[in-house]
């Protein structure tokens, strides 16, 4: 064997060790590092991205802990083009992956990874999804060259030490993930503050439940817990074992008497689900409280009396970092103060970090996420903006001020209503409940967003993406639609399913909702729904409000303004629902009768 292992394995576990060994001939690393995921191992870590230029440490005294790092710009975003999944048939995979023969791709994989480490350190990162050794908790063993995508997922999971003892007991399956940012340092080369490399593949095995990932080192391509793992291959366990795995933020949201409900929501990328999941009540709804429990994962299960319980899998939140402010989220910005490591935003003159809407004013001049010199005039002239749309702050849950009590009880917390929302400009009303579960169903699998100018593609163009799921659902979309529409055998308290809509304009182009804080009247008509105390009224989509069951203390709403909101058009609903056939037909061969059926029904109602 070419490589030594450098440091002892922390562990008795003879597959694992063989497995390291087996990916350490193929990857050829010149060191082994065993991760045991203490806080001298991060410093030392972080030391090193440091020095290797990878790392900015900020200005300490303002932003304790806390690090930029700035990647290359071909490396910037997840690649949904280059996300695979490779699971024994095409057929299983369905037609909103990409897929590719197993044995061909593993061929293809085991040409990449062919010392594709060289020059490097191989980490063995351990870590769990959800508390250690919880009864909804998973875990994955990350190979991987990249020191910053074991440093990020100190922040975004458990690992180390107590992961090696859970992965000892072998109680579970292990889920393998492999990580190179392929680019090998050959003959002495010296290393480049972000490797990478053009050729990424991002694949996931959905029978052997592995995970392979070459080419970037950026967000969801690299810290595998959490889009490939968490939702693709948990996608496939969850079918399988009869839970649910979803793209969703879980909130509790707690009256002014102390009671308290807690929701999951799953909204399209780049919808505002981190915002949403620290909602700060508005004026008028004192005594309100919105606790997070997370804002972009849920795994959620039937628990033995057959209510659903969620657990947050995740430890860190990775945000978008560009809109978030003291006035869109303080919360966020409360958590992201210390320990935190942003990444492609730009750098302030006093070391500090800057973000377009951040604040009203861009700061006179700073480094922008390329690390060259930016100015309100140099961004006017270039169109350049001082951060990358998608730059990013990976912080700790755990320093969010309203992360809820029971966010680490590893039996999750009792979910009581789903919520669907995208962002529609018309047609969907700002709140509406489905009447039963499987007419929510149709209404998540048939779930839309507008593309923003963010996005390839025409502007305000609705984009299907049932359950916020398009780019994260590891197996047939029809099957999954089956799978919601399965689960509720196994519930004895169905949650009521809602759809919101924050972002419905008038005539003139102008939002006719306030958004934000203001949600929180639309999150207290759920609550009061979903515990039996609210009026609805009767529309051919659902049940939605009267004027007078929203509370609107300190809110000015005119009750026409409101009904402009509510106004279900039968001529736009007709054509929605034509809209939907889009994608029921490629889905054919695989739609679960019951969304022809709601739609039949839906179109009947009409
Ligand atoms: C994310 C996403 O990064 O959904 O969370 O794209
Ligand atoms: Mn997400």
């Amino acid at each position: 064997m070419a490589t030594t292992l450098h440091t002892p394995a922390p562990t008795t576990n003879k597959h694992l060790i063989r497995w390291v060994e087996k990916m350490a001939d193929l990857t050829q690393p010149d060191r082994i590092h065993w991760c045991d995921g203490s806080q001298q191992e991060y410093d030392a870590l972080c030391d090193q991205l440091e020095a290797n230029g990878t790392f900015t440490r900020l200005n300490q005294q303002l932003w304790p802990g806390c690090f930029l790092a700035r990647s290359d710009p071909r490396d910037v975003a997840r690649v949904e083009e280059r996300t695979f999944i490779c699971s024994l048939s095409k057929d299983a995979a369905g037609p909103t992956n990409n897929w590719e023969d197993p044995f061909k791709m593993r061929r293809k994989l085991k040409q990449l990874f062919k010392g594709c480490m060289r020059g490097r350190t191989m980490y063995v990162l351990p870590f769990s999804m959800g508390p250690v050794g919880g009864p909804m908790s998973r875990l994955g063993v990350q190979l991987t060259d990249s020191a910053y995508a074991v440093v990020n997922m100190r922040i975004m999971c458990r690992i180390g030490e107590p992961v090696y003892r859970e992965i000892e007991k072998d109680t579970q399956r292990v889920v393998p993930c492999m990580h190179s940012v392929g680019m090998p340092l050959v003959n002495g080369e010296k290393d480049v503050p972000w490797p990478c490399n053009d050729e990424k593949y991002i694949v996931h095995f959905p029978e052997t439940r592995e995970i392979w990932s070459y080419g970037s080192g950026y967000g969801g391509n690299a810290l595998l817990g959490k889009k490939c793992f968490a939702l693709r291959i948990a996608s496939n366990i969850a079918r399988d074992e009869c839970w649910m795995a979803e793209h969703m933020l879980i909130v509790g949201l707690e009256s002014p008497t102390g009671e308290k409900t807690y929701v999951a929501g799953a909204f399209p990328s780049s919808c505002g689900k981190t915002n949403f999941a620290m909602m700060v009540p508005p004026k008028g709804m004192e005594g309100w409280k919105v606790w997070t429990v997370g804002d972009d994962i849920a795994w959620i299960k039937p628990d033995a009396n057959g209510h659903l319980r969620g657990i947050n899998p995740e430890t860190g939140f990775f945000g978008v970092a560009p809109g978030t402010s003291a006035k869109t989220n303080p919360n966020a910005m409360a958590t992201l103060r210390k320990n935190t490591i942003f990444t492609n935003v730009a750098e302030t003159m006093d070391g500090g970090v800057w973000w377009e809407g951040m604040t009203d004013e861009p700061p006179a001049e700073c480094l922008d996420w390329r690390g060259e010199r930016w100015t309100p005039q140099i961004g006017r002239v270039t169109g350049r903006t001082a951060a990358h749309p998608n730059g990013r702050f990976t912080a700790p849950a755990s320093q969010c001020p309203v992360i809820d009590s029971e966010w680490q009880n590893p039996e999750g917390v009792p979910i009581s209503a789903f919520l669907f929302g995208g962002r529609r400009s018309t047609t969907m009303p700002l709140i509406y409940q489905a009447f039963n579960w499987s007419a929510g169903v149709y209404i998540g699998a048939t779930m839309g967003s507008e593309t923003t100018a963010a996005a390839a593609g025409a502007l305000g163009h609705v984009r299907r993406d049932p359950m916020a799921m398009l780019p994260f659902c590891g197996y047939h979309m029809g099957d999954y639609f089956r799978h919601w529409i399965k689960m509720q055998r196994s519930i004895t308290r169905t949650p009521r399913i809602f759809h919101v809509n924050w972002f419905r304009k008038d005539a003139n182009g102008k939002f006719l909702w306030p958004g934000f804080s203001e949600n929180m009247r639309i999150l207290r008509w759920i609550v009061d729904r979903v515990r039996g105390r609210a009026q609805g009224m009767e529309t051919p989509i659902g049940w939605i409000p009267y004027y007078e069951d929203i509370d609107w203390n300190g809110l000015d709403m005119p009750e026409e303004k409101f009904n402009e909101l509510q106004r279900v058009d039968r001529a736009l609903w007709r054509k929605e629902v034509i809209s939907h056939e889009e994608l029921f037909i490629a889905l054919h061969d695989h739609l679960p009768p019951e969304m022809i059926y709601e739609r039949e029904l839906l179109i009947c109602r009409l």
